[in-house]
């Protein structure tokens, strides 16, 4: 018989989330620490574990932890997250079955286990609507009844079958109603992908903070991750990480879902330096048919490292220099930019005395087959994107907020000084790219994926 203490350091603004008077007989203490981390120290003084079982516990729990870091850490977008509850709730409604028809002397141990896990379910839910700021019906009923579910669960003084019984079907109804939830579709974007039929950009989003990055290093302040923008079949759902903690680019890490970008489990990672330097620099980069498009570091040149064939070619272009990088970060002199139209690079000249270029690559020959003059200094900029054969600058405005301030559109030669004010996560960042197949914007945010959300002006 032990009485057991749980350790639950969850990194979140508030405790507020946490409702600890629901924590039944557990004994509960909350402290929130000096970076606003929240920790919750549960008592459970009553609950006969045999020894045997805790180690199980321990381990789910440490599991679960994680779990709940991560979707605290993160404010993911509402598609994403509830694929994710849900996978977590197909498999408490597993349990349930299992423990339908297991053996009697477990069902109470594994029952508070499943109350436990509830309470965490409950939290995920909690949080979720929190970050949504969510003022949809369907989601706040969802959110009372999975609260009013845990109440159940706690009145259940009994643990016979029927009980369980009663817990599994009402498992099988939420699961149906998140099911619903998941496929109401985030209209943030209004264009239809793949369509240029808007007038540009009106806002960003706030910033959806995914993760820190997968090497869980806050020295790895360079870096960049996203979506490849042209993916090969079957992988649609591809990510991509690339960090380190200088502005050379010497692995690119895949994943083959979301989810498994956020619990860190890659199937792949690319190392550019195993057999030739293929390094790159600066941290602009783009992945795009499985292949890597970024700015080589010896000699400085355009590349393109092929995942598939897994070698690199470079080619250079003479008139850009070295000399003007973006605000934030030294070595971005060749900025890849992939949109609904192909594929792009920036850079200036010393002819251009630092004003950027803006060019086109034609992905055949990968050689330059159009260029323009912007008359944007660019050690000025934060860095660039393109949507729609427009580019699109930053400039910082504060270290919370930073500002899309300057738009040139290639169809008509056009440039525009405009404010588009977007909330920052952390004020420094090495990496920001469109990408055409989800319309998001994707930012490395001083160690952090966070992206953005587009709201576009209606034709
Ligand atoms: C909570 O735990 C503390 C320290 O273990 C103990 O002194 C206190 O009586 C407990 N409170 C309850 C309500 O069990
Ligand atoms: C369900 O949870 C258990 C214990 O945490 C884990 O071993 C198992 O892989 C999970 N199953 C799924 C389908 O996620
Ligand atoms: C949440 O929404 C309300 C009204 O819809 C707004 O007043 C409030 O500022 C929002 N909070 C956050 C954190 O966005
Ligand atoms: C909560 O549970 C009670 C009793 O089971 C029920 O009457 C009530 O309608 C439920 N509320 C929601 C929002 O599901
Ligand atoms: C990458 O390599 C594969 C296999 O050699 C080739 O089929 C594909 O066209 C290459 N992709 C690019 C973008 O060069």
């Amino acid at each position: 018989m032990h009485p057991l203490l749980l350790l639950l350091s969850i990194v979140g603004p508030t405790c507020a989330w946490l409702p600890l008077e629901d924590w039944g007989s557990g004994n509960v203490t909350a402290s929130v620490g000096d970076s606003g981390q929240c920790t919750c120290n549960v008592f459970l003084p009553d609950i006969t574990f045999p020894a045997d079982r805790v180690e199980h516990m321990q381990t789910s729990f440490s599991e679960l932890t994680l779990e709940v870091e991560l979707e605290i850490n993160k404010l993911v977008s509402y598609k994403e997250q509830l694929v994710i509850l849900l996978g977590q709730l197909s498999n408490l409604t597993l349990r349930v079955e299992i423990l339908e028809s297991g053996p009697d002397k477990y069902i109470k141990l594994e029952f508070e286990l499943l109350r436990i896990e509830l309470r965490e379910f409950e939290a995920l839910v909690t949080q979720l609507k929190t970050s949504l700021n969510s003022s949809s019906p369907a989601f706040d009923n969802l959110y009372a009844e999975i609260r009013n579910m845990s109440r159940t669960v706690d009145q259940l003084e009994s643990y016979d079958q029927s009980n369980l019984e009663v817990i599994r079907i009402e498992f099988a109804k939420l699961q149906k109603k998140l099911e619903n939830c998941r496929d109401e579709q985030d209209d943030f974007s209004n264009a239809e992908i793949g369509s240029c039929e808007h007038r540009g950009i009106l806002r960003l989003s706030k910033p959806v903070i995914s993760q820190f990055n997968a090497h869980l290093s806050t020295s790895y302040r360079y870096g960049g991750w996203g979506k490849d923008s042209n993916p090969l079949p079957g992988s649609e759902s591809m990510y991509w990480y690339s960090g380190f903690s200088d502005t050379l680019v010497r692995t690119i890490t895949l994943y083959s879902d979301y989810y498994k970008l956020v619990m860190r489990q890659a199937f792949k990672t690319v190392d550019l330096y195993a057999r030739y330097d293929y390094r790159g620099r600066g941290n602009n980069y783009i992945v795009r048919g499985n292949t890597l498009y970024y700015q080589y570091n010896n000699p400085f040149s355009m590349a393109k490292y092929n995942f598939t064939s897994s070698t690199a070619t470079y080619r250079a272009i003479p008139e850009a220099t070295t000399r003007f990088s973006y605000r934030y970060s030294d070595y971005q002199n060749l900025d890849f930019a992939a949109e609904e139209n192909g594929l792009w690079v920036t850079y200036a000249t010393e002819e251009s005395q630092g004003r950027l270029i803006i060019g086109k690559i034609d992905e055949g020959s990968f050689a330059l087959q159009e260029t323009w003059e912007t008359s944007i200094f660019k050690p000025s900029v934060g860095n660039v994107f393109m949507v729609c054969g427009v580019l699109y600058a930053t400039r910082s405005v504060n270290v919370h907020t930073e500002e899309i301030f300057y738009t040139y559109d290639t169809n008509t030669g056009q440039e525009k000084y405009v404010n588009i004010q977007f909330e920052k996560f952390q004020d420094f960042y090495s990496y920001l790219d469109y990408n055409p197949t989800d319309q998001k914007l994707y930012m490395y945010n001083d160690g952090y994926y966070v992206s953005y959300n587009i709201k576009f002006k209606t034709a």
